[in-house]
């Protein structure tokens, strides 16, 4: 499973990164317009943040093919690094998707909503297809069967393509997510806590402390004791 952190939050990034396995970050337009800052200088600080190596997924705006491939060829010229351009599963931007591959510059297929849209996207030559679990709850649709339907697709016609499962409101979708092959998820940092969350290990660790610290003193941990 590959963790990603779904914020252009700086403060935010810092600490989950130094926290958890964090693979890389996406962002989206409005994750992006949310910050109200500058937008190139942003990306660049998450860049810093997270090293080269990590992946950083930019989403374009335009709707029209070379102008998604020239946002892209901007980005990648801009930014460098293990960068991912996301761009939206519609036809202009699935021929977006097929120039780039030959360029070389990797794409990740958002605002994914049905299993045939992935399918597509991937044999075009994405290297990510970002079904929005969430977003197909919230119409009574269910996000998590898509994401299955997606591995599926993309086991049976052996394509190199991984899921990068994104919109999470719950634990309970990323767990189902997780059950069913998703190869990676994106999530913002309240989901990623949310995922380590348990009374009974809180409680579990107090017990812990209180018993140690009635023997061997407030405050003592294994270093301090020979
Ligand atoms: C990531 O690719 C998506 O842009 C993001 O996860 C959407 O999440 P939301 O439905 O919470 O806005």
């Amino acid at each position: 499973m590959l963790y990603l952190l779904d914020t252009a939050d700086l403060a935010a990034i810092r600490r989950y990164y130094d926290l958890y396995p964090i693979a890389g970050v996406t962002t989206n337009p409005t994750i992006i317009a949310r910050e109200k800052t500058e937008f190139l200088p942003r990306i660049r600080e998450i860049r810093s943040i997270i090293g080269e190596k990590a992946m950083l997924h930019v989403q374009v705006l335009s709707k029209v093919a070379d102008k998604i491939v020239a946002e892209a060829e901007y980005l990648n010229e801009k930014l460098g690094g293990n960068l991912y351009i996301k761009i939206p599963a519609i036809p202009e931007g699935i021929k977006a998707m097929k120039i780039l591959k030959e360029k070389g510059i990797k794409t990740t297929a958002t605002a994914i909503f049905t299993p045939q849209q992935a399918l597509m996207a991937a044999v075009a030559g994405a290297e990510f297809v970002a079904p929005y679990v969430n977003r197909l709850d919230n119409i009574c649709a269910d996000g998590v069967s898509v994401v299955r339907e997606i591995v599926q697709l993309l086991g049976t016609y052996q394509l190199p393509a991984k899921v990068l499962a994104a919109s999470f409101k719950s634990v309970e979708q990323v767990h189902k997510v997780s059950l069913c092959g998703g190869q990676a998820i994106t999530a913002s940092p309240e989901i990623l806590d949310a995922l380590l969350k348990h009374p009974l290990t809180e409680a579990s660790v107090e017990q812990f402390v209180q018993d140690w610290e009635k023997v061997y003193g407030e405050g003592k941990v294994t270093t301090d004791l020979s």
